[in-house]
């Protein structure tokens, strides 16, 4: 049983470039992966622990000492000489090391390396006859991240012979952990000053070429925290095990040869037309909205009672006068109407209407409407025949141009609905002009969305705009590149689980807004801060620079839309809120993240970016409003 272990926790991660956090106070899992470390190593049975810190080491001391349980057996040895490597690191903890014990071998961990609980113990509790030293040495290639830029091995019957970055050998890859004898630290070619300090692979290499540095071969995976990306690969591995290591599941058997099995598939693609043009509202005979088929059936025209006085009784008076059967549902104005009763209601009211399987469900409004009653269509007989005709730009550029169908529960908004398709959306774009400013700002959001995630020319196209919201030409060309945008993402990312994703942004943090705001932000609004919320997460992990924060709030300021989280919300509410969002599972929050404009964040095809509470409170309060 080892009972000394020495952590090299010296280094600054300049790759990482966490803003002003050295690389082993780094959070994983809740935790910084330092704190983690001693932890794994205490619980394993180690007694001494030698940290030798360099890059910010009052912060690393200042944090430890700060957490009496966590420092308790804890020394910690500053290196001046830090910048010099790795190798100088581990010869300034000699004197500290040789105190506790000259001849029995101890533990040599690295400080931004990520571990399972079963590594550690391995390596504790080894009884291996080392001659000058041992390193664990993972076969399982595949599952390294970054492997590239990962320290490989060659071993030969259990003896290192080759180690480095480019070697072409490799049979296994260094995963940062020793057992040493503390006779290696003669072996350690560090000159005072820096001077003809070697690089931590170059010293290995000498160390090989003199002794024997024995490999200890596992399976076991681990993650070298050096990117902003292998954290977001780390922080994905363990919440995965956190979550898989809840459920005790039996073996199932692999193959159940007792059992009858059919596949029973249904996934024919659903083609919907969307036209974009001027005039049809106000004069329906411009364009065909319901198809012959269903010309005898009743047709229900849902509006809201300000468009049903602008556009909605016009509308249905028109669609008389050609014949139909029409059916006028009024719903009060806003986001009231999206609730589960509201639902029920409605549907009451429709079936006790009568409604056949040839009808027509008609929105003639804003998101809410549309919502509504594409969640009512795609639920009577379970699936009716939807139109949509969005007359707000939200609507036009977002929620029309849409399959999905909800509406809001107690805990927040859109937590009820289906994946469903309008048989056509119809953007009448002439219909902004009588909406009041504020949401013509309101909708520009999801434009500025799309721009920003998806294309950088479109950005440049909004920010050369001189912002009038009255210019229908300008705001007819981004509904049209917002649809050509928008349709590129769904033909293959239906669910938003991948590119398509990035529809979700800036609405983690923008449904709390909304939600806690109680709708006095609108949906705009709350998703255009929570877009500013987003860059600010990104640029703390390391994901995208500074610029991108700016980017955003000249954006927002431009169209008259906030960046910045109203004063009296708390914001230990948007977190409790965000909790109810089909994105957050067991192991915590996950978000569309970008790396720059037109760059979602994915990690190993992952593109929901696992975000620490701790990160998310500070970009929150430094998003808060002054
Ligand atoms: N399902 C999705 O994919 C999706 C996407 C984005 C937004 N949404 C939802 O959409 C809703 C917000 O949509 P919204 O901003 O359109 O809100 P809304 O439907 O409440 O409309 C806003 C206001 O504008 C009025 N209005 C609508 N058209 C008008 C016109 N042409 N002239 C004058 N007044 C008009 C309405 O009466 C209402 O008072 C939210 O509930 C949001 O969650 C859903």
């Amino acid at each position: 049983m080892i009972k000394t272990a020495l952590i090299t926790a010296a280094g600054r991660g300049l790759r990482l470039d966490r803003p002003g956090t050295p690389k082993s106070l780094v959070d994983v899992d809740g935790q910084p992966i330092l704190f983690r470390l001693i932890r794994q190593l205490k619980s394993a049975g180690v007694e001494n622990i030698v940290v030798v810190s360099g890059f910010e080491s009052e912060k690393i001391e200042q944090k430890l000492f700060r957490h009496p349980h966590i420092s308790k057996g804890v020394q910690v040895v500053e290196n001046s000489q830090w910048s010099a490597g790795l190798a100088s690191s581990v010869a300034a903890a000699e004197e500290s090391i040789l105190n506790f014990n000259e001849m029995d071998p101890f533990l040599l961990v690295m400080g931004d390396h990520v571990f399972d609980d079963e590594l550690i113990v391995e390596a504790v509790s080894s009884k291996l006859e080392v001659g000058d030293g041992a390193l664990f040495v993972t076969k399982n290639i595949e599952a390294i991240y970054d492997y590239e830029s990962a320290v490989k091995v060659c071993h030969d019957k259990g003896v290192i012979t080759k180690l480095g970055r480019g070697i072409d050998c490799a049979n296994g890859v260094d995963m940062g952990v020793f057992i040493l004898k503390p006779s290696i630290f003669k072996l350690l070619p560090v000159k005072e000053n820096g001077k003809d300090a070697l690089e931590w692979s170059e010293a290995l290499q000498n160390i090989i070429e003199s002794s024997n540095l024995l490999a200890v071969e596992t399976s076991a995976v681990f993650d070298d925290i050096d990117t902003p990306s292998a954290l977001v690969h780390c922080e994905m591995r363990l919440r995965k095990i956190r979550r898989e290591a809840v459920v005790n599941r039996p073996v199932y058997p692999s193959n159940s040869e007792s059992f009858t099995t059919f596949d029973y598939i249904i996934d024919t693609p659903v083609k919907t037309d969307i036209v974009v043009g001027r005039g049809f509202v106000k004069d329906p005979s411009k364009l065909q909205i319901i198809r012959d088929q269903s010309a005898s059936s009743p047709i229900f025209v849902f509006t809201d009672e300000t468009v049903a006085e602008i556009y909605g009784y016009d509308f249905r008076k028109k669609l008389v006068e050609f014949g139909y059967d029409v059916n006028l549902i009024v719903l009060p104005v806003g986001e009231e109407s999206k609730s589960l009763t509201n639902y029920a209601y409605l549907v009451e009211r429709v079936l006790r209407k009568g409604v056949d399987e040839q009808s027509v469900f008609i929105s003639l409004g804003g998101g809410v409407v549309c919502n509504v009653c594409g969640f009512v269509a795609s639920s009577i007989y379970r699936g009716l025949n939807l139109v949509h005709l969005p007359t707000t730009l939200m609507a036009q550029s977002d929620a029309a141009v849409s399959h999905k169908q909800g509406i809001n529960g107690y805990q927040g908004k859109n937590l009820v609905g289906s994946y469903y398709s309008p048989q056509m959306v119809a953007i009448d774009v002439e219909t902004l002009n009588t909406l009041p400013l504020r949401l013509v700002a309101d909708g520009m959001a999801e434009v500025i969305k799309h721009a920003v995630g998806q294309d950088e020319s479109y950005v440049d196209m909004l920010l050369s705009h001189n912002g009038d919201l009255r210019d229908l030409d300008f705001i007819e060309a981004a509904i049209r590149r917002n649809v050509q945008l928008k349709c590129e993402l769904v033909l293959n990312d239906p669910k938003e689980h991948k590119d398509a994703m990035i529809l979700q942004y800036g609405h983690t943090v923008g449904h709390p807004v909304e939600h806690l705001t109680g709708y006095s932000y609108y949906h705009g609004e709350s998703v255009a801060v929570g877009m500013s919320v987003a860059a600010r997460i990104s640029h703390l992990m390391g994901g995208c620079s500074a610029d991108l924060i700016e980017l955003q709030d000249e954006i927002n300021d431009k169209f008259k839309l906030p960046s910045r989280i109203p004063a009296y919300i708390k914001p230990d509410s948007i977190l409790e809120t965000m909790k109810y969002n089909k994105k957050f599972l067991s192991g915590g929050t996950r978000m569309a993240l970008l790396q720059g404009v037109g760059k979602l964040w994915s990690v190993n095809g992952d593109y929901a970016i696992p975000v620490a509470d701790k990160v998310l409170l500070e970009a929150v309060e430094a998003s808060m409003e002054k």
